[in-house]
């Protein structure tokens, strides 16, 4: 039976809605709806299609989720070409290229610039049809691409149809689908637990993506796109200017970079090149150097083009984030819980200006699956502010002698045997707290700034306290006198005093940091914090059963076991009974968890914050505040960071207090401390 008219109708204003909110969502990054109200739209959507396929139209926000795989690739040609980019590699370069633009031009004044990230993923042609996306293609070789419409369909940031209305005919829309950081991680993070192998880079990751010839494997990859130029237009150029031409797409409801920006001459080019490298690793995103174009129209169509390249834009490309170098040794590190980590030891070499020496090898399946070996030659990757990552060897440069790494079966520090982990691929050490390296590293630990704060117990001193063995378990430390001190290395009399003043104080602690410093495995900050608000005292928690312990907040069965375990060891609980003995206290929150300080009280978080959104919406919840998405009336405060839009213009309307990330951190951390 056909769809009667009413049912039609129904059909056009879900999918404008439903269209209107993924803007709003994915774009704008400022939902007006919550979630579940989005999936009910959707679900009224799918079932009218489904009763009714012929109301299915190619701009229906229900074709995101992937439709039938394909067979092969459909060749698409480039009517307009895609080019590719001059490089820049210094000042002096940019200088050269300003020069010569400045010179075809006989301007007198300086150039405008627009200044765009380069992001580091892959150039895509979008054609949308009176403003419906009709095709998405690779840029192949610039002239002929790959028909990747069914892929790029489930990118939820891509827009199916386009939003108000005075688009050309014709659009040819271009930009970079890339992968964000995040995403690329939890995707590997997936594969791995799967026993697969992962992606090397976020680039390869957004490629092997789009190279799917099964559409519901892309919709399941974390995608994401900006534009950043233009192909066939059937009524000519949207505006006088790229930035302008750009600003239109924009406003039709395209993902662009919030970092465009214009800038004069070229020193204001290398202004904005150092500025961006100076933030390129809190970017949610790999970006490989920052792109210029002549920013007039006129000035573009005056220079002309070079063979594949416009003579109008160049990229100055940021120093490699890779470079090789030989791995001279595998060395074992032996963590606080016991954890073998393969370490490579590396003849140093400099990565995008650091020095690399060291490298982390993880554990020895990945040894295996990228067999490294000592002696090798290595490619060394830093990428944002993770630690150094050997990507993979140089098979042709491999020393005839070099022999597959095999893990040690006993302990390198104690002798312990060594002994698998069932729930994860690494190995431990037997040895518990008889292991000098783990009683080393669990002092460490506890005495840490962010645990127990004890000011000036730094790594000498717990090596030379362990060894001499005067410290056996932390609350070892809280018997140290001045005069056994004061013998030690490097120790005079005022610095023992000093240091038996830190212990003294650090007595006086929270909870949440006590609960930290234990070093119950898995129990990070944030989850000692959330355990500490949830139970408001040490005898509430250590009674909690594996099923409790998984009502507070993101803790699982895995974190719920451990902290069952721990508080089951007779000798935990003997070391805890002397810590407590020893004077370490905290207040209880009155009325325990109801009285949580910001309990009540409603946060709405917008705009680029220096971490993840994620982590400062845990601290909140921990706090007792309710996070959400939107601004209302009932809004205590909204945090605003750098580039907040709609929602702290909402804010100023309903004179809901604002802060900005400082004053927020402000607040946490008073409450915290409580
Ligand atoms: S403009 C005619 N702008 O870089 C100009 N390209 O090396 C064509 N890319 O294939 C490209 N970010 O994949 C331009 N903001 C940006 C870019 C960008 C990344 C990539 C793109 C292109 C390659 C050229």
């Amino acid at each position: 039976m056909s769809a009667t008219r009413e049912e039609r109708d129904r059909a056009a204003l879900l999918r404008e809605r439903i269209n209107h909110h993924n803007y709003r969502y994915y774009v704008l990054d400022d939902p007006e709806i919550p979630d579940v109200e989005y999936d009910r739209l959707l679900r009224e959507l799918q079932r009218l299609e489904q009763l009714h396929p012929e109301l299915k139209s190619a701009d229906s926000p229900t074709r995101r989720v992937g439709g039938e795989p394909l067979e092969v690739f459909a060749e698409v040609l480039h009517r307009v070409p895609m080019l590719s980019l001059e490089n820049a590699f210094s000042e002096q370069e940019m200088s050269a290229f300003d020069k010569r633009v400045r010179e075809r031009l006989e301007a007198s004044g300086e150039v405008i610039y627009a200044a765009e990230p380069k992001l580091d993923g892959l150039a895509i042609n979008l054609r949308y049809e009176a403003g419906v996306l009709v095709q998405a293609a690779t840029r192949g070789d610039g002239t002929r691409g790959e028909d990747v419409t069914h892929n790029v369909r489930t990118i939820p940031s891509v827009p199916l149809r386009l939003l108000g209305g005075g688009w050309p005919p014709l659009l040819e829309v271009r930009g970079e689908i890339f992968m964000p950081r995040a995403g690329f991680e939890a995707l590997n993070e997936r594969a791995r637990a799967r026993g697969e192998k992962g992606f090397a880079n976020p680039r390869n990751a957004a490629a092997g993506s789009l190279r799917q010839l099964d559409p519901r494997v892309a919709a399941r990859r974390p995608l994401a796109f900006y534009c950043y130029g233009f192909g066939e237009i059937s009524d000519g150029p949207l505006a006088e200017s790229h930035s302008g031409g750009i600003r239109r797409l924009a406003g039709w409801g395209l993902p662009v970079s919030p970092e465009l920006e214009c800038v004069e001459g070229v020193e204001g080019c290398n202004r904005y090149y150092a500025a961006i490298g100076a933030r390129r690793d809190a970017l949610d995103y790999d970006i490989d150097g920052v792109v210029f174009k002549v920013d007039r129209l006129e000035q573009q169509q005056a220079l002309g083009f070079v063979s594949r390249a416009p003579r109008w834009a160049i990229a100055r490309k940021f120093p490699a984030q890779e470079e090789m170098t030989r791995l001279r040794r595998i060395e074992i590190q032996v963590g606080r819980t016991g954890a073998l980590t393969p370490v490579a030891r590396l003849e140093p070499v400099n990565v995008a200006g650091v020095t690399v020496t060291n490298a982390t090898l993880h554990n020895e399946d990945e040894i295996r699956r990228k067999d490294i070996r000592e002696g090798d030659t290595v490619i060394v990757r830093r990428a944002g502010d993770v630690i150094p990552q050997v990507v993979r060897v140089v098979p042709e440069r491999r020393p005839a002698a070099a022999v597959p790494f095999v893990m040690p079966n006993h302990c390198p520090e104690c002798g312990a045997e060594v002994i698998g982990d069932a729930d994860q691929a690494a190995v431990r050490c037997s040895g518990g707290l008889f292991c000098p390296a783990q009683r080393k590293e669990a002092i460490r630990h506890f005495a840490a700034r962010r645990a127990m704060d004890i000011e000036g117990l730094g790594e000498k001193l717990i090596e030379q306290l362990v060894e001499r063995g005067l410290v056996t378990t932390p609350a070892d430390l809280f018997g140290l006198d001045t005069v056994t001190l004061a013998g030690l290395e490097r120790m005079g009399g005022k610095s023992a005093e000093n240091l038996v003043r830190a212990l003294e104080a650090s007595k006086t602690t929270t909870l949440a940091r006590f609960l930290f410093a234990l070093g119950i495995r898995e129990v990070g900050e944030a989850t000692a914090r959330a355990l500490a608000n949830h139970y408001g005292d040490l005898e509430r928690l250590r009674q909690a059963d594996v099923e409790d312990l998984q009502g507070v907040p993101d803790v699982g069965p895995v974190v719920a076991e451990h902290v069952v375990t721990f508080f089951r060891q007779a000798h935990n609980l003997e070391v805890l009974g002397q810590l407590l003995a020893a004077g370490i206290r905290w207040e209880t929150p009155v009325g325990g968890v109801a009285a949580r300080p910001l309990a009540g009280h409603t946060v709405v978080l917008t705009g680029t914050l220096s971490r993840p959104r994620g982590e400062f919406k845990e601290r909140l919840q921990s706090l007792g505040a309710k996070v959400t998405g939107s601004v209302s009336r009932k809004t205590d405060f909204v945090v605003a960071g750098s580039e907040a839009g709609a929602k702290l213009a909402t804010a100023g309307r309903l004179g809901v207090e604002v802060l900005d990330e400082e004053g927020l951190e402000r607040l946490l951390q008073r409450f915290e401390q409580e």
